[in-house]
Formats: structure tokens, C-alpha cells, sequence
């Protein structure tokens, strides 16, 4: 069934009051809800309907009489008063066969709830939809040592506790956790003096990974005060580490649930990415409680509205709290490799999309990551006073709303006087718009002529040229900037744009830190490009000229056989061997784009990617690398030593990744001794880490991976590292053997989604690897996601990304694709979730 966001209706009724109680059993959990509904003075409908799905249903009353409401599969209905009234049900629940992981569920003994998007129904029949906002009182009782819900709390007792939400939220928003569990404390006091007890509830054994997490959610609150002005609003704030959770963590109001891979850290544990990760995600589910919860989404339809702005909050904290230059880079890295991707292929859609059948594949790339970059660009277009204007009345305007993109853009125009209608084709068209630009220089002029054309699809048959902000700059020929950055704003298909006065013809630096989600042509001569990589600026620009340059060298490499180019390799050892340059960055001068993106670039020229002739390429490129390095690698690695205690920090955490990326060139130019000698020395999981990479990808893996696994069985989320590196680190053509392998490893425990992931999300990011010729790693990951669906839909669903791209294949391989995902799709019973994804996937 699908749904179309032209199709909304508000909800018959008001919510009032909700008051639930739960009597917790692992098999049999009763939940008894006492909910006051009136009319909804808006509305024009009135038929009684409540979401609900795999209830069964013991009593139900309106106004204390008893009632005989009508079942289907989806909720249920019944007749009401036309006055204000009183529903009451008492429905049972089995959170123990819920491994969905979707509504109430267990999780190694504990009991928790997600219900983003429409898991509340799967609790109680109710309203589940986000515009029906009220207040919940949550009583529990179990014999459990905790027992949470939303708000602050009323009272509490052995086995019994009271909580109290005054913040009227929808249902999506709730959350219960009950366990033996233990609390992390830590409190913050809000720049009106409110004092707020905080709390990292873990599992027995995690204690030792909360430090880090509490820090980070202290000083989300602190820059959300300082930098927007937010305040938390209750007495308490709690989050919860979860082992099996579907997704990376849940903002629900004063009770966030993580997956214990998002919120748990620790030196000897966690790598530097896991830190950053981390502290982004904490900070991003904190974030939520203005951006989606104060305010929320009238309808799913606007996902984009809270996350496109809360990871655009979340990317600005990091910024802040790390390097900004790195921060953009490592953004636009993934933008690319994710989100292009998916608006290349025929899952693409706008950021909010009009039609959906479940809401559970949208929370994609194109929402979340996309939907941040529209955010950036209407800063850029604006202005930052602008910007901060807009957003104190969009607080103030909307506090308490369940607001849409429409509110959202309004605040904008209503502060700036700017029309905004032509902006907002950034929300209705799906597709990467493909920017190319034309130089013309004379008489000190150089005239800069842009084209726009976003290939259409078939969400988006016929795009129309999109507002664009072009941040651009002119450096001149002694390497010196020539004028400050001009934000050029492109609104027609075709727009020229006039620099006058030049004394000498410049090299124009344009989309200077990324300024618009597009894909830039951009013909430069080899030394105009290298003078870019030199000189330029602005460090995104700067890294982009380095990258440019390896992608066409490995684009002919990749097809005509070419060398890799010397210019790259000497542009790229001048940058990384300049000390005075951030290590961090340094390092991300050293990586080269991913072999996907490179078969996306060759499928936009019309050609075929050849994974094998992509791989080769890239290895061939890091060969020249290791020679080209051969002067200073080890030089670099020795001064990337660190004498100071483990620090998750930028500053550490920058050094080793430059020491670590000069580990893995001198690696393959020698042998594995140094890695050895990086991992048997290491006390921390990122220099660990690196080292077991090296050594597996010297061929020297088996005893290191031995001792690695005997050092941290117990641990699971290392354990996932375990798994998912011997998948990356494969082989092409050994890959999916490994990964099939690994699956029948003990602790293979393929209900867990951080495991399943470990293997199959590894898999299907490895390129050469997943779309290897023999098509083993297109059956090995079908037989599993049939396997999967059956118990947890939205996994699987998720999962079935990995064949998004299958049709830029050849013949042959695109055959092995379609078998496969023929044969998921023939499987009996197969869910909504996943039906929809490899339908789309599919085509026709
Ligand atoms: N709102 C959460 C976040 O981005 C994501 C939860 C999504 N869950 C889901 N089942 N779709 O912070
Ligand atoms: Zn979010």
C-alpha cells in the first residue's frame, strides 16, 4: 500500500492525557493504556481508528463500559461519542519472540523499546502517527533494578516506578528500558540554572566505556546553549547502551537508546573513528530534543525536517569540537559514497519524498546526509546573522509543533524577505545535479558560464535548474588569493558570472567547501590543477584538486592502460610532507576515491565498470604511492609517535592517522615488521587495528588475527571489528569465501545486527569483492537476507542497498544479480520492508 504526503488529513482527535502501565514478562507483558481523546476541532473525519499490530487485544472500554472494537491486522475501530471521552484497553505483548527489534523487545535481558518510525502500535492501539502530540504517564512494574520511561520521575519503589512527561510528544517519542543495569552519573547545570542529573545506563562489564560518552552528551548540551540557544528542558536526562538495535541510536524524549557500538568507548576498545562517531551521534540524539521533539514532523513525509537539520547541527558541533576542514572533507567523502550513489540507481528520491509504502527505507542518505547539505546551502545563500535569525523564530513559531518543510522555509523568507520557492525544488527533485563550467579570459576579465542538468529519474522525470551556490575563488599565479570568496547563485540552467580587474588570468577555485551537493566538471590543465593543490585557499578545495587528480589518473589507468601520474603522486608528497599542515588532514590527502565511486564516475561517462580493472587500478596507484613515499614515509611515521597517554582528541587522533597511513605504505613496499611491531607494542584499538589491517593485507594476518581474537572474545563490539576486517581486507575473489567462513564461526550471532553487519555491511562495501565475476557474493548475501527477513525485516531491508548499482554492471554479472534478487524476492512471506527495496532495486 503506498501512501502519498498530497493524501494527508489531520487526525480526527486530540489527545489529551495518556497513561500507560506495564506489567513486564519476558512472554506475556501487559500493557494497560487510559487515553482521553476530544475532537480535533481541524479535522473533518471522525472515524475512530487506533493503530495496532500484533496485539491481542483483552479489554477495551469507552468511558468505563465496555467495548467490542473492530480487529484487522492494521488497528482497530469503533464507534465513539461525540463528546470528549475516555479509551481504555489492556492489550498483551511477547517482547521476547519481538525480534524485529521494533516496538518492546529483549535485548540480552533487557527490556526496550524502539518506536521510530511506527513501532508504538506494536505496544498498544493508539494514534501512531507524529502529529498527534500528548503527555504520558508511565507506570512499570517488574522486578527489575531499573525500570525507565520518558520525563522526570514521579515515584518509584522496589519493582514499581512513575514517570511523567509534560512535554507533549508523539508516540514515536516513547521509550521504556527495564534491567539490571548500571548507571554511569553525571549532571549539567543550564545556563538558567536548571540543574539536570545524567545518567549512562550499561549493562554489568561496560562500565569502563562511559566516560567518554558522558563528556560528549555534556558538551553537546553546552554548545546547543551557546551556539543556538537551546536549553534541556527536563530534570533528567538518561541514555541507554542497547546490544541489538537496528539503527545507530533513538532520540526519544529525555531517554535516549543507543546501540552500545554508538554510545560505549574506550582507548584499549574503541579506534579514533569510533570516538568521533560517538561523540557526533551523542551529540545528534541530544540535538533532537528541539529539532524533532520540541518541535516534530507533521507527518513522515518531513523526516527531513528533523534530521536534515539535526545532522547539519551535529556536522557544525564537530566542526567546533575538531577540525572544520577535516569535518567537511570526511562528510563530502561519504555524501559521495553513499548518497550520489543512491541518486544514481533506482532507489533515488527527493529529500522528502512524496510517496512512500514503508517508512522505514526512508531514512536514507538522501534524507539525512542530502538533507543536511540543503541546510548548509540555505546558510550559505542567507548569510550566518540571517541564518541564526531564521532559526530563533523558527523555535519560537514552532516550539510545540508538528511542523512541515513549508514552516520550515517560511521562517526563512519571513526574516530575509527572500522567496524561497525555487530553493525548494532542493526538496521535491530527486538526483546530483551535474555542474560544468566554461572559462573565457580577456582584458583582465574572466567570465565564469555554468550549465546545470540533473539526469532525471524516475522519481524525478523532469528537473527543473535548482538555486545553486557557488563558492568561488581566483588564486593567482604566485599562489595568492585574489579576492575573498564570491558566493555565486546560480538559478538558470545556464548563468554567467564576471570577475573584473584581473591584473594576470587566475585559476578559479570553485564549489569551495563543497558549497552545493552537485557534481562539478570543472576542465583544468594538469598544472592549473596542481597549482590548485598547491596554493589553494580553502582546504576543501585544496584536497578536492588532489582528488580530482587521482580520479582521472585511475580513470585512465582504468581504461587506457595509463601510468599513474607523476604530477599527482609529486602534488600529493609536497602536501603530506609539509609539517606545517594539521597531520589529519595530511593523511586525508593520502586517500583516493573509493573504488564505487570510480564505477560511478564510469557509468555518468556511459561506460561499464570493470570491478577488477578498478581494483588493479587502485593497487597499482598505492604501489606508486609506497615508491613515490619511500624518501619520507618512515620519517613521518617516527614523528607521528605519541609520548603522551591515549586522547581520543583531534590532535592524537590526527597524528596516528597519518602514522598509520604511512605504516600501511611502508608495508607494501617492505614486509610486515614494522606492523608487527606497531601491533604487538599498541595499547590502543586504533594503532591495534591498523597494524592487524597491515599485516592481513601483507599476508601475514593469521597470527596476529589468532591473538586478536583470543585477546577479545568477550567483547562483542570489538569481536565485530574481528569479523568485519577480515571481510574488508579480503581478497577480491576470496572475499565472499571469508565472509561465508565467518558465518559459521561460533560467535556468529546473525540475530544481532552489529554482527550480521560485521560480515554482510563489510561485504557489500567491498567492491572488487562483492561484485567479484563468479557472483558468490551475491547468492552468499541473498541466502542470508532471505534468511534474515524472516526475523528482522528492517535489517534485511536496509541490507538489500548493497545491489543498488547492479545494472551498471556488465551482462554477466548484472544476470547473477537479478538470480539473486529474484530469488529473495520469490521467497513465501516476505516482508513489506523488504518486498518494497527490492522492488524498486529490482525494476522492471
Ligand atoms: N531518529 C533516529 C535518528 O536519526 C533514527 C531512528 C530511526 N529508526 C528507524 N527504525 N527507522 O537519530
Ligand atoms: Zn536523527
Amino acid at each position: 500500500e503506498t501512501i502519498y504526503l498530497a493524501d494527508y488529513t489531520p487526525f480526527g482527535f486530540i489527545v489529551d492525557s495518556v497513561a500507560l502501565t506495564f506489567d513486564l514478562d519476558p512472554r506475556a507483558t501487559r500493557v494497560t493504556s487510559r487515553i482521553a481523546f476530544r475532537r480535533n476541532p481541524e479535522a473533518s473525519d471522525f472515524d475512530f481508528f487506533l493503530h495496532g499490530e500484533q496485539l491481542k487485544l483483552n479489554s477495551a472500554k469507552i468511558d468505563g463500559a465496555a467495548v467490542s472494537p473492530k480487529i484487522t491486522d492494521k488497528g482497530l475501530s469503533c464507534d465513539v461519542p461525540d463528546t470528549p471521552f475516555v479509551f481504555e484497553a489492556e492489550v498483551e505483548i511477547d517482547p521476547t519472540g519481538n525480534t524485529a527489534l521494533e516496538g518492546l523487545y529483549m535485548s540480552n535481558g533487557m527490556y526496550c523499546t524502539q518506536c521510530e518510525a511506527e513501532g508504538f502500535r506494536k505496544i498498544t492501539y493508539y494514534p501512531d502517527r507524529p502529529d498527534v502530540m500528548a503527555t504520558f504517564k508511565v507506570t512499570i512494574n517488574g522486578p527489575h533494578p531499573v525500570l525507565l520511561s520518558n520525563g522526570n520521575p514521579v515515584s518509584s519503589s522496589e519493582h514499581h516506578a512513575k514517570w511523567y512527561d509534560p512535554w507533549p510528544k508523539p508516540a514515536y517519542l516513547f521509550a521504556l528500558v527495564a534491567g539490571d543495569l548500571i548507571a554511569h552519573p553525571g549532571e549539567f547545570t543550564t545556563q538558567s540554572g536548571r540543574k539536570v542529573d545524567l545518567n549512562l545506563y550499561v549493562r554489568p562489564g561496560d562500565e569502563g566505556k562511559c566516560a567518554f560518552g558522558m563528556e560528549a552528551l555534556i558538551a553537546s548540551m553546552k554548545w546547543d546553549e551557546e551556539v543556538y540557544g537551546r536549553e534541556y528542558d527536563l530534570d533528567l536526562f538518561n541514555i541507554v547502551a542497547v546490544d541489538d538495535f537496528n539503527m545507530g541510536a533513538m532520540e526519544n524524549k529525555g531517554l535516549n537508546i543507543f546501540n552500545s557500538s554508538a554510545v560505549l568507548a574506550s582507548p584499549e576498545t574503541s579506534t579514533d573513528m569510533n570516538f568521533e562517531r560517538i561523540e557526533a551521534i551523542i551529540a545528534h540524539e541530544y540535538f533532537h530534543n528541539w529539532t524533532g521533539n520540541r518541535i516534530t514532523c507533521r507527518d513522515w513525509f518531513q523526516l527531513c525536517l528533523k534530521e536534515g537539520l539535526t545532522v547539519y547541527r551535529d556536522s557544525q558541533f564537530t566542526s567546533d569540537m575538531r577540525s572544520a576542514a577535516v569535518k567537511r572533507i570526511s562528510d563530502v567523502i561519504d555524501l559521495r559514497g553513499r548518497q550520489f550513489a543512491e541518486d544514481q540507481g533506482p532507489l533515488a528520491h527527493p529529500v522528502r519524498p512524496e510517496s512512500f509504502q514503508e517508512i522505514n527505507n526512508f531514512y536514507t542518505a538522501t534524507v539525512y546526509e542530502k538533507g543536511a547539505e540543503v541546510i548548509g546551502m540555505l546558510k550559505t545563500l542567507v548569510g550566518d546573522d540571517a541564518y541564526a535569525k531564521a532559526l530563533d523564530l523558527y523555535f519560537e513559531r514552532h516550539d510545540g509543533d508538528a511542523a512541515t518543510i513549508e514552516d520550515w522555509l517560511k521562517v526563512f523568507e519571513d526574516t530575509t524577505g527572500r522567496d524561497l520557492s525555487q530553493f525548494k525544488r532542493w526538496y521535491g527533485q530527486a538526483g546530483t545535479p551535474r555542474l560544468s563550467v566554461e572559462e573565457a579570459w580577456e582584458d583582465g576579465t574572466l567570465t565564469l558560464t555554468f550549465t546545470q542538468h540533473t539526469p532525471p529519474s524516475v522519481a524525478t522525470p523532469d528537473p527543473q535548474p535548482q538555486v545553486i551556490p557557488i563558492a568561488t575563488g581566483l588564486i593567482g599565479p604566485n599562489g595568492n588569493e585574489l579576492a575573498e570568496t564570491r558566493i555565486l547563485e546560480m538559478t538558470e540552467a545556464r548563468q554567467s558570472f564576471v570577475f573584473e580587474g584581473l591584473g594576470a588570468r587566475p585559476v578559479a577555485s570553485i564549489l569551495r567547501g563543497f558549497s552545493a551537493p552537485v557534481v562539478l566538471t570543472h576542465e583544468l590543465s594538469d598544472a592549473d590543477r596542481a597549482h590548485l593543490l598547491a596554493h589553494d585557499t580553502d582546504t576543501f578545495n585544496r584536497w578536492e584538486a588532489g582528488r580530482t587528480m587521482a580520479r582521472q589518473s585511475l580513470l585512465a589507468m582504468i581504461t587506457k592502460d595509463a601510468a599513474p601520474d607523476s604530477a599527482y603522486l609529486d602534488g600529493i608528497h609536497a602536501v603530506v610532507c609539509d609539517a606545517s599542515l594539521d597531520p589529519a588532514y595530511r593523511a586525508l590527502m593520502l586517500g583516493l576515491p573509493s573504488q564505487s565511486d570510480l564505477a560511478s564516475a564510469l557509468h555518468d561517462q556511459g561506460q561499464v565498470p570493470d570491478p577488477a580493472a578498478i581494483y588493479r587500478a587502485g593497487e597499482a596507484m598505492r604501489d606508486a604511492m609506497a615508491a613515490r613515499f619511500a624518501d619520507k614515509a618512515q620519517s613521518i611515521y617516527d614523528a607521528c609517535k605519541i609520548d603522551a597517554p591515549y586522547d581520543p582528541g583531534a590532535e592524537q587522533a590526527g597524528k596516528r592517522s597519518l602514522g598509520n597511513a604511512m605504516l600501511s605504505l611502508i608495508t607494501r613496499r617492505t614486509n610486515g615488521d614494522l606492523a608487527q611491531a606497531q601491533y604487538d607494542a599498541a595499547d590502543n584499538m586504533t594503532q591495534q587495528l591498523s597494524a592487524l589491517a597491515c599485516l592481513i593485507r601483507a599476508g601475514d594476518g593469521e597470527t596476529a588475527l589468532a591473538k586478536f581474537e583470543s585477546q577479545w572474545r568477550d567483547d562483542r563490539l570489538v569481536m565485530d571489528k574481528w569479523f568485519g576486517l577480515q571481510v574488508l581486507e579480503a581478497k577480491p575473489e576470496e572475499a565472499a569465501a571469508v565472509a561465508d567462513t565467518l558465518t559459521k564461526h561460533s560467535d556468529f550471532n546473525w540475530k544481532n545486527p552489529n554482527r550480521f553487519r560485521a560480515v554482510f555491511g563489510s561485504l557489500s562495501v567491498h567492491h572488487a569483492g562483492f561484485h567479484h565475476a563468479s557472483g558468490d557474493a551475491y547468492a552468499l548475501l541473498a541466502n542470508w537476507l532471505i534468511k534474515l527477513d524472516a526475523v528482522n525485516p528492517q535489517t534485511t531491508a536496509r541490507m538489500c542497498t548493497a545491489f543498488q548499482t547492479w545494472k551498471r554492471y556488465d551482462a554477466d554479472r548484472q544476470a547473477k544479480a537479478a538470480a539473486a534478487l529474484d530469488r529473495i524476492l520469490a521467497t513465501p512471506d516476505l516482508s513489506p520492508d523488504t518486498t518494497e527495496m527490492l522492488t524498486r532495486i529490482r525494476g522492471v
